[in-house]
């Protein structure tokens, strides 16, 4: 089987490997489920995986198989399987337990344990290839109305899980009525949690560098939000004109951006970190009156990555009510696809290069 992987610790070593055939039993218990590979969605990390900034082989070998976001149609499962069967779309949770209580209560997205076993970004092999198998536990099937929305929903899922770590950490004020939202960043990640914000009603202002009309901006004003270009205005003077927000979702992959928003952020409000930020750039920040205000505004700051079985649930149900609230908006990210394993070259070169590409996905097989 063929597979898109990277050596890890060399920059620029993506490549065609070899793997051979899973099959159901190779999980225990009769747990396996196997998966024919349609569709896998790349995104920044993989990029970074490629650049070797992160990412480590499974022990054994000597290379990692990319990918992390997954759809793909079940093709056999083990005789202990009852939440899939053959036929059905799923999609696959990314993280897999260490040995900390989190890990154990299947809560390996806040695992508290320094390494973190993740399908195609650490010591785990990830979808790009033609076949996987895993256990039913982190099998999520996809309800075939959504199947036009694939790579979605690993995205969605750790959007899903920014806002309802907000929403959870919130409940220290006894009531949080939040009216006004900003998500920086208008990427996947940004974008998808404009949707899930304003499903629930928020006002949402999506900020990110691209002057309007540009299709970020056509999405995030398709689910209602205002989309404000920050080449045109600075954090500080949208807080001016339109009021301070209650919760930020920062979602830029940019540390500077994610420490300018920390001065606007309202009195009791929220904000959630999600941008896995590689390099080692350093920001300079007015310290004093950050700490005075964060304190004097009981502000909170969360950091929130991956996502459990739980948010890639949540996160398909909000597609599905986002689908049909804007019907026809959220397949918009799905700008960039590419045919086939054997052109991972094309692959790697647009996520560098097509800045107009939002989403680039590989087309594995037909289904
Ligand atoms: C993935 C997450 C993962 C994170 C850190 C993101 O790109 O979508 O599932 O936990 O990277 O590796
Ligand atoms: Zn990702």
């Amino acid at each position: 089987m063929k597979a898109i992987a990277v050596r890890p610790g060399t920059p620029n070593s993506v490549h065609l490997a070899e793997l051979s055939k899973p099959s159901v039993s190779d999980i225990p218990g009769g747990r396996g489920v196997l998966v024919r590979v349609l569709k896998v969605g790349v995104d920044a990390t993989d990029r970074e995986i490629n650049d070797a900034l992160y990412g480590n082989a499974p022990a054994g070998y000597d290379f990692l198989v990319i990918g992390h976001e997954c759809f793909g149609i079940v093709e056999q499962v083990g005789s202990a399987v009852r939440k899939v069967k053959p036929g059905d779309y799923v999609t696959c949770t990314v993280r897999r337990p260490g040995g900390s209580v989190y890990d154990r209560i299947g809560r390996s997205d806040i695992t508290s344990e320094e390494v973190y076993y993740e399908r195609g970004i650490n010591l785990r092999h990830g979808f790009l290839t033609e076949y996987f198998v895993d256990d039913e536990e982190f099998i999520v099937r996809m309800p075939k109305g959504l199947k036009h929305l694939h790579v979605l929903a690993e995205p969605m899922s750790c959007a899903a899980k920014a806002v309802e770590q907000a929403f959870l950490a919130q409940k220290r004020l006894q009531v949080w009525e939040p009216k006004r939202a900003w998500v920086t960043g208008a990427g996947q990640i940004g974008l998808l949690s404009t949707l899930i914000l304003r499903l629930r009603g928020i006002e949402v202002f999506t900020l990110a560098r691209g002057r309007k009309p540009n299709l970020k901006a056509e999405i995030a004003e398709g689910f209602g939000s205002h989309y404000l270009s920050t080449a045109e205005h600075s954090l500080a003077e949208i807080a001016e004109k339109y009021g301070k927000p209650d919760l930020i979702i920062e979602a830029t992959g940019s540390s500077a951006v994610a420490f300018e928003a920390m001065q606007v952020l309202g009195h009791n409000g929220c904000m959630v970190w999600t941008s896995i930020t590689g390099g080692q750039k350093k920001v300079e920040v007015p310290g004093d009156n950050i700490n005075l205000n964060w304190v004097l505004g009981n502000k909170l700051l969360v950091g929130s990555v991956n996502a459990n079985f739980r948010h890639f649930e949540s996160g398909i149900a909000d597609l599905a009510l986002g689908e049909v609230t804007w019907p026809g908006v959220i397949q918009k990210i799905l700008t960039t696809p590419v045919q086939g394993l054997d052109n991972y070259r094309e692959m790697m070169r647009l996520l560098v290069e097509d800045r107009e590409a939002l989403k680039v996905y590989v087309e594995v097989a037909e289904g």
